[in-house]
């Protein structure tokens, strides 16, 4: 008896593996990309986002061209392309290097063009290829993974179209090169201004270009930015004052996530394991460039400081919503509003997510009105905090931190409110209202449900 149990778990467990694999594999072998390829349909316009799934060469123009024949006839077609490109140093390369021509990155003939992904820079660039690529052992965040991490999660498969297709105007970062020294230029000088980074790394979730420009670096950048030779190499004694890349790409280093401790802040961290030490050395190297080693390492440990903080504020928060979870007392709560459409779980077992690990990443939208400025505080007023503290912006710290107390405050007064209209109910009715359907239809769903 007691051996068959085993024979059968035994036999299950080997026909799960192979069957996950399989799962897997049929899911992300849709039109889209990533694990929801099937629910999610690119729009056009991605095939030059990612052009490795999804560009097709146009086919219009017909014939193989030399080099200087593409530019010949592109003088007339896309003037300014070949301006830039003119004015660049694949152009212009040092000496006993070959002129690099259109053909070199986009092919020669005119109906198999293609647009370049890292691969074929990877031709004459290798070394910072290959720097770039495996930033993917760092994991999330990272530039090279930023592709999967927009189109891999559920529910973002789940927003409209449009929605997800703004998304990947900064998340190809990981499928082209010309995201900081753009084309057809290609200026390294370009790249190592802060300019180059803050056209994505600017925003509610992400305020680099605010904490920045508001610190003392970012104050004397824009003082002297013109004094200053953007041709040198980002090493030691070419600065004066540090840029993004300067400290994210230290020595030119094609990896943003390899010193990063608290990471995007979505989660509380402890900033002193082994493997975090080895991280904040390397930054107090970064800084040691300009400043004493042992001032810098402090300044960095008020980052700690300050997160900590913030924690203890996101925690309570946090356990305020949970505890209304548990007495059933949001409004509308987890069964009464509409599941994300490609979640089965959700559809099966419907829940609030609160916390970082319980999904609360997608506890943006279908909400009810106090997890929503949970959201907001954990998102926005955190993570700004969290960039202030990063960059050196002490006002900054300020003003988030006190946006995280009315945050807070706000909440303890609408969890109090919930718990007497619970009372109430539960005195009126013996039971819960039933809003009946009420939040389970309504436009954005259904046009959810009809157009993704
Ligand atoms: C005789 C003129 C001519 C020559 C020579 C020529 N092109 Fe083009 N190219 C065009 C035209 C016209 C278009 C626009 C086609 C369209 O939109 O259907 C185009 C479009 C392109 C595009 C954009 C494709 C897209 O999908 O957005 C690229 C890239 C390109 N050409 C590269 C090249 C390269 C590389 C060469 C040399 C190997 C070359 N062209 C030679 C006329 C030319
Ligand atoms: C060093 C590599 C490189 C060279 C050389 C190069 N390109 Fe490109 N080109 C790119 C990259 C990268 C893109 C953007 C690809 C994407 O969006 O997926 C691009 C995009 C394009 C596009 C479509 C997008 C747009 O901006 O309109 C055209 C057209 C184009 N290139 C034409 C040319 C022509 C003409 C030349 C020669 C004068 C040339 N390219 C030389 C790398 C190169
Ligand atoms: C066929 C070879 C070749 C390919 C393919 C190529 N490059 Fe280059 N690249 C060069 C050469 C040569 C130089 C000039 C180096 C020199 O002069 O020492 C250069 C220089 C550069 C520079 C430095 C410019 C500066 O301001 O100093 C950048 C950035 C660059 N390439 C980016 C790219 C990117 C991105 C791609 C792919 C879209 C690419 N290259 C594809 C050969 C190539
Ligand atoms: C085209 C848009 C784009 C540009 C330009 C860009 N980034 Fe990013 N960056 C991203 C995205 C998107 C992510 C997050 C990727 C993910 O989802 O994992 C990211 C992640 C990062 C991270 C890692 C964050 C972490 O928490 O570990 C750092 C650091 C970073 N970028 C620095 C820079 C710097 C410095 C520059 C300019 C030299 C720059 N980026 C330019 C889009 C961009
Ligand atoms: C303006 C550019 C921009 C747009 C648009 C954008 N992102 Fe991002 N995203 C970033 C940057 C920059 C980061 C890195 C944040 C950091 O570490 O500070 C990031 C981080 C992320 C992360 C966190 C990475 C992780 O692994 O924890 C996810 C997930 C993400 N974005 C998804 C999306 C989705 C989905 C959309 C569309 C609804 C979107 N992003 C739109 C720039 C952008
Ligand atoms: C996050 C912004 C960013 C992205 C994305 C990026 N670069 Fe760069 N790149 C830079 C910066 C900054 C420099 C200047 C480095 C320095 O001063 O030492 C640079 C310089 C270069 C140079 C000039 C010579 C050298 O090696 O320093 C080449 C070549 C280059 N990048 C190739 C690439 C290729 C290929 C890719 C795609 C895999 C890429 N870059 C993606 C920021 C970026
Ligand atoms: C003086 C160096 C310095 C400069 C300049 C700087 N940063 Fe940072 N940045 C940091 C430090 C330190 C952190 C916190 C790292 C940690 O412990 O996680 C950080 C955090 C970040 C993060 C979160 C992910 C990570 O790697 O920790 C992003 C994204 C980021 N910075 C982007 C930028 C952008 C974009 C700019 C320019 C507008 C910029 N930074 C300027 C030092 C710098
Ligand atoms: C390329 C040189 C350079 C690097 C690298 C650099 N700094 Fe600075 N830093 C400066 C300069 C210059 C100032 C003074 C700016 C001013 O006020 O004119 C400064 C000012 C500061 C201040 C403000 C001090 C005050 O008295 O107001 C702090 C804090 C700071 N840096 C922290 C850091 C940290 C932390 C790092 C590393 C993550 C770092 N810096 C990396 C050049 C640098």
């Amino acid at each position: 008896m007691r051996r068959r149990y085993i024979w059968v778990t035994l036999a299950i467990t080997l026909l799960a593996i192979p069957a996950g694999y399989a799962y897997v594999y049929w899911n992300k072998s849709g039109p889209g990309a990533g694990l929801y390829s099937r629910e999610w349909k690119p729009e056009p316009v991605q095939a030059y986002w990612d052009p490795d799934h999804f560009y097709k060469s146009v086919q219009t123009v017909q014939g193989e061209f030399k080099g200087e024949e593409c530019v010949a006839c592109h003088t007339a077609i896309t003037p300014g392309i070949v301006n830039d490109w003119r004015a660049s140093r694949h152009a212009n390369p040092g000496q006993g290097r070959e002129t690099v021509y259109c053909s070199a990155c986009h092919g020669t003939n005119h109906q198999a063009l293609h647009m370049p992904t890292p691969k074929v820079c990877a031709q004459c660039h290798e070394h910072r290829v290959t720097q770039f690529l495996d930033e993917k052992r760092y994991g999330f965040p990272s530039h090279a993974l930023a592709m999967e991490r927009a189109v891999d999660a559920k529910h973002f498969a789940d927003k409209p179209k449009a929605e997800v297709a703004a998304c990947l105007l900064c998340h190809s970062v990981a499928t082209k090169c010309d995201s900081c020294h753009t084309r057809h230029r290609f200026s390294a000088a370009e790249a190592r201004r802060p300019e180059a980074c803050v056209t994505c790394h600017s925003g509610p979730p992400h305020p680099d270009d605010d904490s920045y420009f508001a610190s003392a670096h970012g104050k004397k950048y824009l003082a002297e930015s013109a004094k200053q030779d953007w041709s040198k190499p980002l090493a030691k004694g070419n600065y004066a004052t540090p840029t993004c890349a300067y400290c994210h790409l230290h020595n030119g280093n094609h990896q943003v996530a390899d010193k990063t401790i608290w990471k995007f802040g979505l989660q509380e961290v402890n900033p002193n394991t082994s493997g975090n030490e080895v991280r904040r050395a390397a930054w107090v190297k970064v800084c040691g460039d300009c400043h004493d080693a042992a001032w810098s390492a402090e300044q960095l440990k008020g980052l700690d400081r300050e997160r900590k903080q913030a924690w203890t504020k996101l925690y309570k928060a946090e356990n305020l919503l949970k505890d209304l979870r548990a007495k059933d007392l949001l409004y509308p709560g987890a069964k009464e509003r509409p599941p994300y459409p490609v979640d089965m779980m959700e559809n099966f077992f419907p829940h609030a997510r609160i916390g970082y690990l319980d999904g609360q990443s997608s506890a943006f939208y279908n909400v009810s009105p106090i997890e929503r400025d949970y959201f907001e505080m954990w998102y926005f007023a955190s993570l700004s905090a969290y960039k202030s503290a990063a960059h050196n912006d002490d006002a900054g710290v300020k003003r988030w931190h006190s946006d995280l107390d009315r945050a807070l405050a706000g909440i303890e007064t609408k969890a109090g409110a919930l718990r007497t209209q619970g009372a109430v109910e539960k005195k009126m009715l013996g039971r819960r209202a039933d809003p009946g359907r009420l939040w389970l239809d309504g436009e954005y769903t259904r046009h959810n449900r009809e157009h993704n």
